[in-house]
């Protein structure tokens, strides 16, 4: 990791330093569940994504040598935890640059929080964006990569266009635990469709639950071998444009993750009943001839992967399912890019 001597960072300044940046969120089509290192945050196995367009975060960061304690405000932070966790993310930020300001953080997801829709992966990727970008340390894409995996496993993903693959690396400090591009949005003709089936909050986070799963599935070690397995399967036939493999195998994932989830003592269960339905319903789908295929992450919401040209008939038969509250449609697209406040004047 480049990291900057804590001299060329200014030590007192009149005005506070400060960044905007937008991130979105990503759905992994290979999923990760279980960590190498708990403390660094590094994963198992690797995992590969899809950026999606249009459900976005947008953060300011001002360090401010005036302020006695950060201050975060915004979207998605009604948890101790949702605001503890972007506290320790700026600690470690003003640890390793050698910063001793604390910071004012304004947070907006334009999507519902905390529902198994990777909010924190946009979030701290934004927050890392706007750190970087604030106190003017020039990170690399895979240092800001990596620098995100603190925050949450998932962010690590959500610079890139299109998609990305995580690599868990082998190093025990877990620098070359960092994400790379895969391939631009046209790479893979696809549509994502979220159904929504409910908003609350999920009951266990996923840091809690990998480490349950780790310490009691017995399925643990066979879902980890599962995940090794179909990595290179998924990305090649991404790499080759093919839906009609990769969204087999998207869901294939999704079903061994839950599996070893539920096999938890006591069981992870993020599904509700809309869940099951929507998963049957997309079954139903397929056997017309519509390509479409379900992945789920640590939440209840279902997302369907499906060409574009049948997006309109599956988004319309989503939204029938009874328990479906709305449909959120989104795409591959971009990565998470520094920006200007929305509205002039606007800022943490
Ligand atoms: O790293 P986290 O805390 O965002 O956990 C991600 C876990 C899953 O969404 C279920 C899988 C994944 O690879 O995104």
């Amino acid at each position: 990791m480049g990291v900057c001597p804590a001299w060329e960072v200014p030590l007192a300044d009149a005005e506070p330093r400060r960044a905007t940046a937008v991130a979105p969120s990503n759905i992994a089509l290979l999923k990760y569940w279980g960590k190498r290192d708990v403390r660094l945050n590094v994963p198992e196995t690797g995992s590969i994504s899809v950026t999606l367009a249009g459900l976005e975060t947008q953060t300011t960061v001002a360090f401010d040598d005036a302020l006695a304690e950060d201050r975060v405000v915004g979207t998605g932070l009604d948890t101790p935890t949702a605001r503890s966790r972007i506290v320790a993310f700026l600690d470690l930020v003003r640890e390793r640059f050698g910063v001793t300001a604390h910071a004012q953080v304004r947070t907006e997801s334009n999507f519902p929080v905390g529902a198994g829709l990777a909010s924190s992966a946009s979030g701290f990727a934004a927050l890392t964006l706007a750190c970087d970008g604030a106190l003017g340390l020039g990170l690399e894409v895979s240092e800001l990569s990596a620098l995100a995996r603190r925050g949450s496993g998932s962010a690590a993903r959500s610079f890139f266009d299109g998609f990305a693959e995580m690599d868990p690396g082998s190093r025990a400090d877990g620098s070359d635990a960092f994400a790379h591009a895969l391939g631009p949005p046209e790479l893979l003709p696809v549509e994502i469709l979220v159904a929504v089936v409910s908003e609350q909050a999920k009951a266990v986070g996923s840091t809690e639950g990998m480490a349950r799963t780790a310490a009691t599935s017995p399925f643990y070690r066979a879902w980890l071998d599962a995940a090794r397995d179909g990595l290179p399967r998924l990305r090649d036939a991404l790499l080759a444009g093919d839906l009609a493999t990769v969204g087999p195998l998207a869901e294939e994932s999704a079903m061994a993750m839950h599996a070893a989830m539920l096999s938890s003592r006591p069981p992870l269960l993020y599904w509700r009943g809309a869940t099951v339905e929507v998963v049957r319903r997309v079954a139903a789908l397929r056997d017309m001839g519509l390509g479409a295929w379900v992945t789920i992450d640590a939440g209840p919401q279902v997302k369907v992967l499906t060409e574009p040209a049948h997006a309109d008939t599956v988004a319309q038969s989503l939204a029938e399912v009874e328990g479906v509250s709305r449909v959120l449609r989104s795409r591959p697209g971009p990565g998470a890019r520094r920006v200007e406040p929305r509205v002039a004047g606007e800022g943490a």
